[in-house]
C-alpha cells in the first residue's frame, strides 16, 4: 500500500511521527512524508524534525509564509505534482492547518481516498481558520481518526458514516510518552535558567490574541500580574515576536522570553511547571495527559475532553478573566483530573490497523 503522509506546520510534525515510525514496523506499506514547507524556520521545522526522529521528508513543497489563499494554493499547485506522480492509495492528513486542507482537496480531486488524523473536532468557532480547516478536510475525507467522543458525534451530526469513524486515540500522546522515554539524561540549554521554586510555561501565537494590539495588551497586563507570583518561561513564536516590535509589548522582567524550541526541550520545561498558560491546541492535550495544570487563553476549544476531564481550564483572553483562572489553579493544584479513554500510546498502531483492514 502507498501512502503520502502530509505535515507542514509545526504542531503537524508530533502528528505524523508515530504514524511514520509505525509504517516502518508494517510490511506492505510504503509511507512517504510530504513536507509543505508552511513552517520553514529552522526553530519551527528542522529542529523538530531531528528531535521526534523524522527522516528527511521524502518530499519538500517549499510554500512558506503568505496569506490564507496563497499559502494554500502554493501547497495545493506543488502536492498536485506529487500525488500524480506517486499515485498512492491513500493520502494521509493531520490537524487543522492550511496544508492540512489544502493537501486534502488535492487528493479527492484525484480520486485518492483521503484519511484524516484528528478528525471532528469543533470549536463552532468561524473567526478560526482552524475551524474552517478542519471542517472543509472532513467534508471530503474517507476515514476519520478520532481522539476523543465529541469528534464522533460532530462527524455523526454532519452525516458521516458511523462505519468510517474511527476512535484511535491520540497520536499526540504517542508521541509524548515516545519523547519523555528520551529525556532522561539529556543535557538541555535552558537547564540553566529552569527554576528550582515554582514557574509557569507560557506559549501564545493565535492571530485573535496576538494580532490586535489591545488584546494582546491586555493579556500581557494579565502575564505580569502572574509573573509577581511565580516567573513565566515564554518561548516565542515567530509570529509573537513580530507583534511584540510592533505594539511594543512590555513584559516583566520575571516574563522570561526564548526563541522557539524543540519539542524535546518545551517538554523538559512545561513537564515540571506549576502550570501551562496556553492558545496552542497540541498543549491543551497533553497537559491534560500528564496531568499539569493547564490555562487556555481561549474562549472555546475543540478539544473539550481536556476541560471535562483533563487539567483544562478555558480563560479567555482578557487580564480579569485570565487572573481568575490563574487563581484557581493556585487554589486548586491538586484538582482530580484524568486522562481520556485511549490516549495510551498505541493510537497509530490503531490508525495502521484501520488503513490495512
Ligand atoms: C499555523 C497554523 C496554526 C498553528 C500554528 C503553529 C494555519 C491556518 N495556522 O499558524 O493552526 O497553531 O501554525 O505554529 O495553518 N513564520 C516564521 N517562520 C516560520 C513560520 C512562520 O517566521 O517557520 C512567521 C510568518 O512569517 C508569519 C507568522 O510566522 O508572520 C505566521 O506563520 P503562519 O504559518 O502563517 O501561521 P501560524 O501563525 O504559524
Amino acid at each position: 500500500m502507498k501512502v503520502l503522509l502530509v505535515a507542514g506546520a509545526r504542531p503537524n510534525f508530533m502528528k505524523i511521527a508515530p504514524v511514520y515510525r509505525e509504517s516502518l514496523r508494517r510490511n506492505a506499506v510504503d509511507c512517504k512524508i510530504v513536507h509543505t514547507g508552511q513552517h520553514y524556520d529552522y526553530s519551527m521545522s528542522e529542529a523538530f524534525f531531528e528531535d521526534l526522529e523524522l527522516p528527511k521528508p521524502h518530499f519538500f513543497l517549499d510554500a512558506g509564509s503568505g496569506s490564507h489563499a496563497v499559502q494554500t494554493a502554493k501547497v495545493m499547485i506543488a502536492f498536485e505534482q506529487v500525488c500524480m506522480a506517486e499515485k498512492p492509495d491513500w493520502v494521509v492528513v493531520v490537524g487543522d492547518v492550511n496544508s492540512t486542507l489544502a493537501a486534502s482537496l488535492v487528493a479527492k480531486k484525484l480520486m485518492i481516498d483521503v484519511a484524516h488524523v484528528e478528525a471532528g473536532l469543533r470549536s463552532f468557532d468561524m473567526t478560526m481558520p482552524e475551524e474552517i480547516n478542519r471542517i472543509m478536510t472532513d467534508s471530503i475525507s474517507d476515514k476519520f481518526f478520532v481522539t476523543e467522543e465529541s469528534g464522533r458525534i460532530n462527524l455523526i451530526k454532519e452525516g458521516k458514516p458511523e462505519s468510517a469513524i474511527h476512535m484511535v486515540g491520540n497520536v499526540m500522546i504517542d508521541n509524548l510518552m515516545h519523547q519523555l522515554q528520551s529525556l532522561d539524561g539529556q543535557r538541555f540549554e535552558t537547564a540553566r535558567i529552569k527554576p528550582d521554586a515554582e514557574y509557569a510555561f507560557l506559549t501564545l501565537h493565535r492571530p485573535s490574541n496576538v494580532d490586535e494590539k489591545g488584546v494582546f495588551q491586555g493579556i500581557a497586563e494579565a502575564l505580569n500580574r502572574i509573573a509577581e507570583t511565580m516567573p513565566i518561561i515564554f518561548p516565542v513564536h515567530p509570529r509573537t515576536q513580530k507583534m511584540i516590535a510592533r505594539y511594543n509589548i512590555r513584559f516583566a522582567d520575571n516574563v522570561i522570553q526564548l526563541s522557539p524550541l524543540g519539542f524535546r526541550e518545551a517538554l523538559y520545561l512545561w513537564k515540571d511547571a506549576a502550570v501551562v498558560l496556553t492558545d496552542s491546541g497540541g498543549l491543551q492535550e497533553e497537559t491534560t495527559a500528564l496531568k499539569v495544570p493547564c490555562i487556555t487563553l481561549r474562549e472555546n476549544t475543540e478539544r473539550p475532553i481536556t476541560c471535562q476531564l483533563g487539567s483544562n481550564i478555558l480563560a479567555g483572553n482578557k487580564p480579569d478573566t485570565i487572573l481568575k483562572a490563574f487563581q484557581s489553579c493556585v487554589d486548586n493544584a491538586a484538582k482530580d483530573c484524568q486522562v481520556p479513554p485511549l490516549w495510551d500510546g498505541h493510537s497509530a498502531e490503531r490508525i495502521w490497523d484501520q488503513l490495512l483492514a
